[in-house]
């Protein structure tokens, strides 16, 4: 658990790269009731972050912050912007196929970082959410 949780953080850590003087970004995601709420990110923020950040009215968002644990921050997005997203980690992969609702363009919002050339960027929230900690103490406590 240690080590999940080591190489956890060190995912969270990997978008840190902002400072004061960082670019702005703007980014829109779609909410479940496709409302659409426009922030201003900095570039190197995580969406997760971004969705925190700006008080985004994201129901049950980001319930793990961003430990990899919960697939919460399932985003789904525009089929372009996706094949230029960095590579996905094994760990994400995982906790990305516990996702209701997956589809070929999603990815977990605490694990993608934004970048300058994503200005515009829209990430549709989905309709459904699975929180894989809320689950695994559902299974629990049918045994
Ligand atoms: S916030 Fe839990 S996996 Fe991203």
């Amino acid at each position: 658990l240690n080590l999940i949780l080591s190489m956890a953080q060190l995912a969270l850590t990997s978008c840190n790269l902002f400072d004061s003087s960082a670019d702005r970004v703007t980014v829109h995601f779609i909410n479940r009731d496709g409302e659409r709420l426009t922030a201003t990110a900095k570039e190197g923020e995580s969406l997760l972050e971004v969705v925190v950040n700006q008080n985004l009215s994201i129901d049950g968002f980001g319930a793990c912050e961003g430990t990899l644990a919960c697939s919460t921050c399932h985003l789904i997005f525009e089929e372009d912007v996706f094949q230029k997203l960095d590579a996905i980690t094994d760990e994400e992969l995982d906790m990305l196929d516990l996702a209701y609702g997956l589809t070929d363009t999603s990815r977990l919002g605490c694990q993608v970082c934004v970048k300058k050339a994503m200005d515009g960027l829209t990430v549709q929230v989905p309709a459904e959410v699975a929180d894989m900690r809320r689950e695994l103490e559902v299974g629990k406590q049918s045994k």
